[in-house]
């Protein structure tokens, strides 16, 4: 007993958390590979230290891209060293809770339940993400209320208004952390001639990045390589340019904040004027973006308490209380039926 599992996996991070104990592994979406046997070498923290290492045996990768099942194999492998991680020993086998994005289809459906059975899970649940962190961030689903949930991960961002205990009506925009990052790199690339890693520009976007102007004058110093001339070279940065630099992905973020309020039933929407918006996930974190958003959409925002975890603790809560939740269960119909 108490070996079920509710999983997040993300395009940036997993946490499980497993019946009765709470989360017991939260590690980078992340494997490394022996570069010419394809061997796993290792997953989560051990792999992405691997990455920007000048190891050349062994090549990191991202299983998930867009938080669905992309590299079907890649992710079969990752899930079942992060199984025998969570819950070691072969039987029984634990049944999976799994988190999924809303606009899944069918066949991205199969496709995670597959991957969870074939990686040593069984009787696998899909529940909606944007349900699980409503319910993570301690919100009352079940009452005829709307709440807007704004989940910014590493390589999308999911926005859902939430009431009755369902989405009633969302958005997703392919846009995220990763992209904050790669615009920083761009940003140096373009504007000095100089590469770094993008290791590197999440580190920067961390330490002073922000989405609303501050008067902080905080500066970050970075190590990178020149490219005209392959040398190392130091660059400064400050604050104004990466709040600069990162302004398109941070504005497509906000635009589909504001368009999923747009589109709610007009009774919801009015809800959320006054419960306001819920932000989750870690690009909820990046500075000054519960600020830019309570502007731009004009309704208060509140931060999760753990944003990084909301959602594997609202998909706890759901493991722990099936019955109660049967109703919010994503179906998946057989291949071959639509
Ligand atoms: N303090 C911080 N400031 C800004 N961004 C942060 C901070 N901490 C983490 N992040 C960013 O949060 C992102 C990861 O968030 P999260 O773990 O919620 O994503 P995910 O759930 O794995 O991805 P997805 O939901 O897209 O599948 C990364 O891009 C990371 O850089
Ligand atoms: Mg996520």
């Amino acid at each position: 007993m108490g070996r079920d599992l509710a999983i997040d996996l993300g395009t940036a991070n997993t946490i499980v958390y497993r019946q009765g104990e709470g989360i017991v592994f939260d590690e980078p979406t992340v494997v490394a590979l022996h570069a010419s046997t394809g061997s796993v070498v290792a997953i989560g923290e051990a792999a992405w230290d691997l990455i920007g290492g000048d190891s050349g045996n062994v090549v990191a990768v991202r299983p998930l891209r867009e938080g669905t099942v992309t590299e079907y194999e890649m992710t079969e492998r990752y899930l079942g060293s992060v199984l025998r991680r969570a819950a070691p020993g072969r039987f029984p086998k634990p049944r999976v809770l799994i988190c999924i994005p809303s606009e899944s289809s069918q066949v991205e459906k199969r496709a995670v339940v597959e991957a969870v059975t074939s990686s040593g899970g069984k009787q696998v649940t899909l529940v909606e993400e944007a349900l699980a962190a409503a319910i993570g961030a301690g919100l009352p689903i079940h009452e005829p209320i709307g709440h807007l949930i704004v989940d910014i991960g590493g390589a999308r961002s999911e926005m859902a208004v939430v009431s009755m205990g369902g989405v009633v009506s969302g958005h997703a925009v392919p846009f995220g952390g990763f992209d904050l990052d790669a615009a920083i790199q761009e940003h140096l690339r373009s504007g000095c001639g100089v590469a770094i890693g993008a290791k590197a520009a999440e580190e920067i976007k961390i330490a002073i990045g922000s989405a609303f102007p501050s008067a902080s004058g905080r500066a970050a110093l970075v190590i990178g390589r020149e490219l005209s001339t392959g040398n190392t070279v130091e660059v400064k940065i400050d604050e104004d340019e990466v709040r600069q630099a990162m302004a398109d992905p941070v504005r497509r973020i906000v635009d589909g904040a504001r368009r999923t309020l747009g589109d709610a039933p007009p009774e919801l929407t009015h809800d959320v004027l006054e419960t306001g918006m819920f932000l989750t996930g870690g690009g909820s974190l990046l500075k000054g973006l519960d600020q830019l958003l309570a502007q731009e959409c004009e309704v208060p925002v509140h931060v999760a308490e753990k944003p990084l975890e909301t959602v594997a603790i609202g998909a706890g809560h759901m493991l722990e209380h099936l019955e109660e939740y049967r109703s919010a269960f994503q179906l998946v119909r057989p291949a071959g039926r639509r």
